[in-house]
């Protein structure tokens, strides 16, 4: 058993000779379920599990599992354990949107850290919104954390070929829309791609945000990749529950580890993975609640010249078991740190420093995890675009396929300028209903436009700007067109979409302003996405349409959706509960 250095924060509830009336009246609650006086007052650390697994939230339900050896872990290093629910969030099952959850399981979360009784926290993560929420909880707190990945699904064959969770769905689509496959056979497709307990298998935002969560230092080394049904994940969640006890002692807190060094490695980290576009939402939200500033250019400024060496879906062939085999995050880290790309000084949960813990880590397959200098794609990470129709946007180049630049840049080795006229949906349901209509009078040089669904106008911002093309052009062997938009893109899609566009229509930014059959100009080099319309008449039209009211979204359906459009901030600086930002540290003694 390891001693506390000094008073438990816990001994204000169990343990307070100045409040005895209090202190009968918390310990005789706890006491009911079987623990007793001996533990609650032997100045041992009591830790939370923040249990995000449930019946609900079927990416994190093996944490359910999981839990049991995180205790034996807890309790052989010292510890007592309190484990309590986290709000379920479910990136596919939640309606309207996974991403309206986010911040409500972050409130959560902080309440439970802030007002009950414990000196540390394991927090369980996986599915997409679970690991942001719960390092933004961490974050505000600040009492010693560790993250235990729940670990991605096994990979998924279909005839013999990988099928990717997510991936295969947009891939999916394309054959059902353009009548290969029926409807038995759709539904067949994509569940092969899930074949076991755990989250998504491709490089989405799950994988992106739990290696992030390594790479950030918040979880233990070489742990993300482990996939769910694994022995190495039980004994992962072992050593997570001994290590968060001696965290205790040392007084080890996320503000020591989440430094402006641990957050521009996770962001040149993303690159070499060909992480998700959801990243920079979610790092800038955590940065943000613990202090750190992190504007957005930093990940063209930081990430873009950094190579994608991750060969994983959808930028890539392989998946999650394969991702593990070739050694993980800490193989990644290895090779970036090789160029000096890598703050080897960053602190990690583990006590020790990233230089540390991924010095030397070898490839096992490099077919899977390519060395630097053989690398997928050069200058992989993100670029940050801003003009006439918003101040902020983010593109993912490493999904700029061959079909894409050989359309629509001049020189497809270069990222350059293109143009054409736009189709604008307000919304997905608008799309949905109009996207295979001829009268919709989409081209193969239209650019798409997908307006309403940032995290006011589609409350939480919802995963829809990856728009197909119509039925009528896959037929013709178009699969891609240029999207844009003030929404989200899942990360499982391969799309080359301009995103996250910020300010939204909905809070009256340029996207508000445009309309269907306006020129518009995309310049990759420049970083700028401009409307061909005069400054005068935009001002017109912003004139316009606040005499008409502004720009028109759903009303809401629940008062957490009233609550949050209220509150909530845009995504380029984290979409984050505006008011939340100022409550920093708050456990901090
Ligand atoms: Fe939960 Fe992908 S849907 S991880
Ligand atoms: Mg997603």
């Amino acid at each position: 058993m390891t001693t506390p250095p000094r008073k438990l924060r816990s001994s204000a509830w169990f343990d307070n000779p100045d409040n005895i009336d209090m202190t009968a009246l918390y310990l005789e609650r706890y006491l009911n379920f079987g623990l007793s006086l001996e533990e609650l007052q032997s100045g041992r650390p009591i830790i939370g599990i923040a249990q995000t697994g449930s019946d609900l939230s079927p990416c994190n339900r093996h944490h359910l599992v999981l839990a049991e050896r995180v205790r034996e872990g807890i309790r052989e290093a010292g510890g007592i354990v309190l484990e309590f629910p986290v709000h379920p969030i479910q990136e596919t099952g939640k309606r309207p949107t996974a991403g309206l959850d986010r911040n409500l399981a972050y409130l959560g979360l902080v309440e439970v850290l802030y007002g009950y009784p414990l000196d540390a926290v394991v927090l369980t993560i996986g599915c997409d919104k679970t690991t942001p929420a719960a390092l933004m909880a961490a974050a505000t707190v600040n009492i010693p954390a560790i993250a235990l990945s729940v670990g991605p699904m096994l990979n998924g064959w279909h005839k013999g070929e990988r099928t990717g969770s997510g991936t295969i769905v947009w891939k999916a689509r394309q054959l059902l829309a353009a009548g290969e496959i029926d409807d038995a056979e759709f539904i067949r497709l994509v569940a092969s791609s899930a074949p076991s307990t755990g989250y998504c298998n491709t490089m989405g935002t799950a994988t992106t945000m739990n290696s992030l969560c390594e790479a950030l230092g918040m979880s233990l080394p070489a742990s993300a990749a482990i996939p769910a049904p694994y022995r190495d994940r039980q004994e992962c969640a072992y050593r997570t529950g001994k290590r968060i006890v001696e965290m205790v002692a040392e007084d080890l807190k996320p503000s020591d580890i989440l430094t402006k060094h641990a957050f521009h490695n996770a962001i040149r980290v993303n690159s070499a993975i060909g992480g998700s576009t959801n990243a920079p939402i979610h790092l800038s939200a955590i940065a943000r609640h613990i202090g750190v500033d992190l504007p957005l250019k930093d990940w063209e400024t930081e990430g873009h010249k950094v190579p994608l060496l991750v060969n994983l879906q959808p930028a890539g062939e392989y998946l999650g078991e394969d991702y593990y085999r070739a050694g993980g995050v800490p193989a990644v880290v290895n090779q970036l740190m090789g160029q000096g790309l890598i703050h080897e000084d960053a602190l990690t949960v583990n006590g020790k420093t990233m230089g540390d813990n991924c010095r030397g880590v070898a490839i096992e397959d490099e077919k899977v995890i390519h060395p630097f200098d053989k690398p997928l794609v050069v200058d992989a990470g993100f670029i940050v675009l801003s003009g006439n129709l918003f101040d902020a946007a983010v593109m993912k180049t490493s999904v700029i396929g061959l079909e894409f630049r050989e359309r629509y840049l001049s020189n497809p080795d270069d990222l350059d300028a293109f143009e054409g006229p736009a189709v604008v949906f307000d919304g997905p349901e608008d799309y949905h209903h109009r996207i295979d209509d001829p009268a919709t009078g989409i081209t193969a040089e239209t650019l798409l436009f997908m307006r309403g669904a940032g995290p006011i106008g589609y409350p939480g911002a919802a995963e829809v700007v990856n728009m197909r093309p119509p039925a009528y052009l896959i037929t013709e062997g178009i699969h891609a067109l240029p999207c844009i938009g003030d929404g989200r893109q899942s990360g499982t899609s391969g799309s080359p979409s301009i995103l996250n566009a910020s300010p939204e229509a909905a809070a009256m930014g340029g996207l508000a302003l445009l309309k269907t059959g306006d020129r518009v100009r995309i310049d990759l080099n420049k970083g700028t996405a401009d409307v061909l319309i005069s400054d005068a008449e935009l001002a017109q039209r912003r004139a316009d349409l606040i005499a008409a009211g502004g720009y028109r979204y759903p009303a809401s359906q629940t008062p957490w959706q009233e609550i949050q459009r209220a509150v909530v901030g845009q995504m380029n600086t984290g979409a984050i509960l505006e008011g939340a930002e100022k409550y920093q540290r708050i456990a901090q003694t």
